[in-house]
């Protein structure tokens, strides 16, 4: 997690770097900081909390800077205090550096430099890594970084200054993102994070690998190995959309996201339907997708909930088997992939580290991997074989909303297309298109009414506990509308299958703890009605969201939200939008904050 920006060049350093920041506070916003060099000296400003404290700070007091490295935290090591932000300084304060990332032998590293007089002035993995350069030093820092480095267990990226090298940032990475990038003409260049950072004016961009060091200069950009040999490295160009982003007139970017969604189902869908017929632009050929024999799906959180769905559709549509792993638990199994086997790596940012480690885990054991991505460029959709993009532009609110409904378009389309190389007739992929192609227009419909769930969402925003209820696609999706509630309005909210409460958890009901049930898989109508009457037996108050006419759920829910009918592999999008508006209403009432919900950070690249 955290994220990484330095620039060099001929602007003024302490804007760029506040700019490059901002665009990766997705990645943590529990401290900043900036240091850089102005002359031989290094000067620095950091602050607990998110970015606009940092910023406050240096419009009271600016930096003068020759060049500059900056952070964004999100903690693992040590509280979100000001004495743990980045950038971290060695005794002499003659170096500075940032850190993404967990040094997972810090504390044998820290005991170690302790008991040669090293004073820590942090409770931060991170300072060992600065104390161990300055140990080291001996003139070269790359030098010191070739002693230092295999000395590091763990995962991370980090960017260092040193005060006797004017005009040169060092950066070096392992299992962590982080990229150089420059402008034609090589005036000037950024470290970063994430390529979604640059200026316009840096459309060149080199990803650094595993064990690659990296020293950026004004015009010249040098790369080596631990050996410190010397590394050709050739420079993509990416085409980044430097919009602004804008809450454009709603009051948080979750609530905008929200309202995109029927153009961003769209335009997921958009260029991929033709003729009644599914062109994907897939780098796997036709006859390795005709022989797959099970497809594992890999993600985390929300998209492990896109994921879980995936491996209905895909018993539903194609007639596959499939399975789905939640990513940190993937990556320690001993899973039974065979050449026949596809895995599918879901992420929106394309750059969370477990879903990241346990694909390159499947792809060692010979799998072919397919990315379903938002972000170009990212980690996921680099390594993977091939990948299918959502296309549905930045998502700002760390709650993932529109990205979830762009997920299970994509996969819904994917797994028509392997239906359909599987033998499915003309006339049932025609039907299924056709349903897939309302979903937009469903999604309208409860968008245009999300006053009434503003009323019901009021009259709910007091309880601390909720059940959400589902079963067969409505199950993932409760899961998706429960973590969505516990997310951004810090409740217990629990997506529970809803014939397995009356197994246990349904100790746990009375007048206090709320049931929302999700009614519309149409197959198990009748079952849910029956689970909502042993809740409601035993006093909970019932929230039901059901498609128009459901009447046995009607008779027993006290309130209940009515959505637009929906073919039942279809039926999640729409529910999902009531859940999210549920969840943003409860916020809203709670007072919650609710684009940076505490504890989170939208990319997590650490384990
Ligand atoms: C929930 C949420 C997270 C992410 C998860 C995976 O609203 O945003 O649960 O879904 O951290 O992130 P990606 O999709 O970027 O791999």
């Amino acid at each position: 997690m955290c994220g990484i920006f330095g620039y060099i060049g001929t602007k003024d350093p302490l804007p760029i770097c506040l700019f490059g920041l901002k665009q990766l506070e997705y990645r943590g916003y529990d401290s900043s900081g900036i240091a850089g060099l102005y002359g031989k000296e290094i000067v620095s400003c950091k602050e607990a909390g998110k970015i606009s404290g940092l910023e406050k700070k240096l419009a009271l007091k600016p930096l003068a800077l020759d060049l500059a490295i900056g952070h964004t935290r999100w903690a693992t090591h040590g509280k979100p205090t000001h004495l743990n932000a980045h950038p971290h300084f060695d005794r002499a304060s003659s170096i500075a550096l940032v850190h993404n990332g967990i040094i997972e032998n810090y504390d044998l590293l820290r005991e170690e430099l302790k008991r040669d007089g090293t004073h820590f002035a942090s409770e931060t993995d991170s300072e060992v890594i600065v104390h161990l350069i300055a140990k080291y030093y001996q003139g070269s820092v790359l030098g010191a970084l070739q002693r230092t480095l295999p000395q590091l267990r763990g995962s991370f990226a980090l960017a260092l200054i040193h005060r006797d090298h004017p005009g040169q940032i060092f950066a070096t990475s392992r299992e962590c993102p982080l990229c150089v990038g420059f402008d034609d003409a090589r005036t000037e260049a950024i470290v970063s994070s994430d390529p979604n950072a640059f200026l316009a004016t840096t459309p060149n961009v080199v990803f650094l690998r595993n064990n690659e060091i990296v020293k950026v200069e004004k015009n010249q950009t040098s790369f080596f190995n631990y050996s410190l040999v010397p590394l050709v490295k050739k420079s993509e160009r990416i085409d980044s959309e430097f919009k602004a982003l804008s809450k454009e007139g709603y009051e948080h970017f979750m609530l905008k996201e929200i309202h995109e969604q029927p153009a961003t189902v769209q335009k997921a869908l958009l260029g991929r339907i033709d003729q009644a017929q599914i062109h994907l632009d897939l780098k796997l050929s036709e006859e390795k997708l005709k022989q797959l024999r099970h497809i594992w799906l890999l993600g985390c959180g929300t998209s492990a909930h896109a994921g879980w769905l995936g491996t209905l559709l895909f018993e539903d549509l194609v007639r596959i088997p499939s399975s789905m792993e939640i990513a940190s638990e993937a990556r320690y199994r001993n899973p039974i992939l065979t050449p026949d086997t596809l895995v599918v790596a879901i992420s929106q940012s394309g750059e969370t580290a477990d879903t990241l480690a346990a694909m390159r885990e499947a792809k060692r054991r010979g799998s072919s991997i397919l990315g379903i991505c938002n972000i170009k460029n990212s980690a996921i959709s680099r390594e993977a074989d091939s990948t299918l993009y959502l296309n549905a532009g930045p998502e700002v609110s760390v709650c993932s909303t529109k990205a979830f409904t762009s997920q299970i378009s994509t996969i819904a389309l994917f797994a028509l297309y392997l239906a359909k190389l599987k033998g499915m007739s003309d006339a049932q992929l025609h039907y299924y298109l056709d349903e897939l192609e309302k979903v937009p227009g469903q999604i309208q419909q409860v968008l245009s009414r999300a006053s009434e769930l503003q009323a019901i969402a009021k009259k709910y925003a007091a309880y601390e506990d909720f059940f959400f209820l589902g079963r067969r696609y409505m199950l993932p999706t409760a899961m998706e509308a429960a973590l969505k509630l516990k997310e951004i309005s810090y409740v217990n909210a629990n997506g529970y299958p809803a014939g397995e409460l009356k197994h246990g958890a349904i100790a746990l009901i009375n007048e206090r703890f709320p049931v929302i049930a999700l009614c519309s898989n149409i197959q198990t109508h009748e079952k849910i009605a029956s689970n909502l009457m042993e809740v409601k037996a035993r006093g909970a108050p019932v929230l039901a969201f059901a498609p128009q006419g459901m009447e046995a759920v009607a008779s027993i829910a006290d309130d209940i939200f009515w959505l637009p009918p929906a073919i039942d592999p279809f039926a999640p999008f729409a529910s999902t939008i009531a859940g999210q508006l549920f969840a943003y209403y409860i916020a809203l009432e709670r007072g919650c904050e609710i684009d940076q919900p505490r504890n989170l950070a939208k990319s997590v690249t650490v384990e």
